[in-house]
């Protein structure tokens, strides 16, 4: 599903972000991000939806090499995945059903399509009754619940999520962690980068750890490394 073969990405003029990164992401499996700021693991993920392209190496997502898809493709890869950020990266002047039915009017998917699919998701993440409110109107919570149907309305194989739960109370963190432990289980392979340690060790998923760019754990189940 997802192969990183000697992977490393320089920003200009010399900032190391990784470096010589070598994983394989199996379907279906749901991988921990962890390191401290600054350790690669926003761009690990951008190289994964042709945010970023890598110096070196190889990154294989979804059977192709993702820096030799033509600029004109890369929108069908990034149909296959869906994003979630810590700013939830939303549209607020536009109601909750404007945002999540934004992919599907991109998609050219039929309004009879729409209408069904855009309910669903929202009852997915326990917005239902939410479609007229505008997004920058919610709690900091609901607007995440908000980004995650969004991200998965085109049923992406994959879903990528940066500290998703970065600006989230804990109590609000743990609903946002059970939705896309939930999106995990209905098939969805999930790379989800954070610095929650209750979080990773209470789901007890595999775990990656990246320090300076490199990884220095992979380990399943794996627990949270706190840094020295
Ligand atoms: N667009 C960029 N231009 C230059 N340097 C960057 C850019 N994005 C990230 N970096 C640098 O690359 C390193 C890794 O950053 P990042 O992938 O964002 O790490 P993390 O998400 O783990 O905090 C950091 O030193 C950061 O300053
Ligand atoms: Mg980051």
């Amino acid at each position: 599903m997802i192969t990183l073969i000697g992977v490393s990405k320089v920003y200009r003029p010399r900032r190391v972000a990784l470096l010589d990164v070598n994983v394989h992401i199996g379907k279906g499996e749901f991988v921990f991000l962890t390191g401290a700021s600054g350790a690669g693991k926003s761009t690990f993920l951008r190289l994964l939806y042709r945010e970023q392209t890598p110096t070196s190496g190889q990154v294989i997502v979804l059977g192709q090499d993702v820096a030799r898809i033509p600029m004109r493709k890369v929108p069908y890869l990034r149909r296959q995945i869906g994003v979630v950020f810590q700013d939830y990266k939303l549209l607020s002047d536009k109601t909750v059903w404007d945002n999540v039915a934004f992919p599907l009017l991109v998609t050219e998917h039929p309004p009879r399509e729409i209408a069904r699919r855009v309910p669903a998701v929202l009852e997915q993440v326990g917005l239902l009754g939410y479609e007229k409110n505008r997004a920058g109107e919610l709690s900091g919570g609901e607007q995440q619940r908000v980004a995650l149907a969004r991200s998965i309305v085109l049923n992406p194989a994959i879903l990528l999520a940066d500290e998703p739960t970065g600006n989230l109370d804990a109590g609000t963190a743990r609903i946002i962690a059970d939705l896309i432990q939930d999106i995990h289980r209905r098939g969805s392979t999930v790379v989800m980068a954070t610095h929650s340690d209750w979080i990773v060790n209470r789901l007890r998923q595999r775990v990656i750890h990246l320090r300076h760019g490199r990884i220095v754990a992979d380990e399943y189940p794996g627990r949270y490394v706190h840094e020295a």
